[in-house]
């Protein structure tokens, strides 16, 4: 299972390589706001930095549009994955741009029919929002369980890659589900390798090994 991080931030993005819990980038036009940087900028240095594929997402929402910022956005560096959102004319250009070997992410996906359609057009990943799915009462994981089953069944290449991950409870689940990749934003990152009794643990093998006679 690959993990990415979900964010434009490029210090964040650093450390997450530094602990080697980075195989890729996501990143969406409200992350980039986040950072108040020009897009362009940050994109060349995000991909500079990540050897794994980096997702940019279009803007334009017509076939035609999109087409048009994604071969520009995919001139930018060979890891980028142009972000296309899952709309008909998304679909459309999804299509058009796998017969031009441009490498796509289908995002805002909140049903398997959706996924479904995604991997019909070509995608080569496929984003369920998970969070936001749970944050109107439904559920984002059975969503992803149902993506992997109807992806098995017909041996689809798209990349199941989950998104809007908002706790180590959804990693863990997109794990055991079996999911490709899981895009997680740094502060969910740091929480994964915690657990309270490792701490206590720790606090007690120091104190006990200060009585241990030192030579
Ligand atoms: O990158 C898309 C997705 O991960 C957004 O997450 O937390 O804004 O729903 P969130």
């Amino acid at each position: 299972m690959q993990f990415f991080i979900d964010s434009a931030d490029v210090g964040e993005i650093q450390k997450a390589l530094a602990m080697g819990l980075c195989d890729g980038v996501t990143t969406n036009p409200s992350l980039v706001a986040r950072t108040g940087r020009k897009f362009s900028e940050v994109l060349k240095e995000i991909t500079a930095l990540v050897p794994g594929p980096v997702s940019a997402e279009v803007t334009a929402v017509d076939h035609a549009g999109m087409m048009k910022e994604a071969r520009a956005l995919a001139k930018v560096a060979d890891n980028v994955v142009v972000k296309v959102p899952l709309i008909v004319e998304g679909l459309r250009a999804v299509r058009s741009l796998a017969a031009e070997g441009i490498r796509t992410n289908v995002t805002l996906c909140f049903s398997p029919v959706q996924a479904l359609l995604a991997a019909k057009a070509g995608a080569t990943y496929v984003s369920p929002f998970v969070g936001r799915l749970d944050d109107v009462s439904e559920d984002g994981m059975a969503m992803v369980s149902q993506i992997v089953e109807i992806y098995r069944s017909y041996d689809f290449a798209t990349k199941v890659l989950v998104a809007s991950v908002r706790h180590p409870v959804h990693v863990l689940e997109a794990a055991r589900l079996g999911a490709d990749v899981a895009t997680i934003p740094f502060a969910v990152i740091g929480q994964l390798a915690n657990h309270p009794l490792t701490e206590i643990g720790l606090k007690k093998f120091l104190a006990d090994w200060e009585k241990v006679p030192k030579e």
